[in-house]
């Protein structure tokens, strides 16, 4: 079931962690992977989804979700180490980043990023605050964490639309019917 987020964020540099974002509970990876499957079909060709929150919080295994549901049934690697992983499903290209490892934001453009934000491809970020001021901003902002420091178990999940893309997929998915949905 979501909710409309009143507490303050323990993620304040993330955009998701602000008034007005909605929050779902995510009790197991499950329930994450619904989510994907809902999510995939409202994405379009421009669109930015930025993924920030906890080391291991389940941002590849969402992404992993929604290629699912568009039928790549192929390997979903995390691109950690390579940076993006590319794919091309439904006449369209799909960009994976991951920029964990990032140590200076610049190294954004030192790799070339910005010309893989095209208005025919969607961009899944994981990590884009360690590209700050470089990676363009999104259309949807997600935020995954674990419910507690003592808690493993579970996921929380804070996700703020910026753009009226963006409203119009959280529209959706706040419908009753959709994961989380009342
Ligand atoms: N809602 C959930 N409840 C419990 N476990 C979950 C949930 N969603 C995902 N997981 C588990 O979280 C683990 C880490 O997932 P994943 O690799 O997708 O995280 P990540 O956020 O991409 O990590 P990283 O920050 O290293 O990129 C996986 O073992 C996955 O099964
Ligand atoms: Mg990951």
């Amino acid at each position: 079931m979501f909710r409309y987020l009143t507490r303050k964020c323990a993620s304040p540099a993330s955009p998701c962690c602000s008034p007005g974002a909605l929050q779902w509970e995510l009790p197991d990876e499950a329930a994450t992977r619904a989510l994907g499957r809902d999510l995939a079909p409202l994405l379009t060709p421009g669109m930015v989804v930025w993924l920030d929150g906890d080391l291991g919080a389940g941002k590849t295994t969402l992404v992993r979700a929604v290629f699912r549901a568009l039928g790549y049934d192929g390997p979903v690697k995390s691109p950690t180490y390579t940076l993006v992983e590319v794919y091309v499903v439904s006449s369209l290209y799909w960009y994976h980043f991951d920029f964990y490892r990032f140590s200076d934001p610049e190294e954004f453009l030192d790799a070339g990023l910005d010309e893989y934000f095209r208005s025919d491809a969607v961009c899944l970020v994981e990590w884009p605050g360690k590209a700050a001021g470089f990676v363009p901003s999104a259309d949807l902002a997600l935020c995954l964490r674990f419910p507690s420091e003592a808690s493993r178990s579970g996921r929380t999940l804070d996700l703020l639309a910026c753009s009226e893309r963006g409203r119009a997929c959280l529209n959706i998915l706040a419908r009753p019917g959709f994961q989380g949905a009342a």
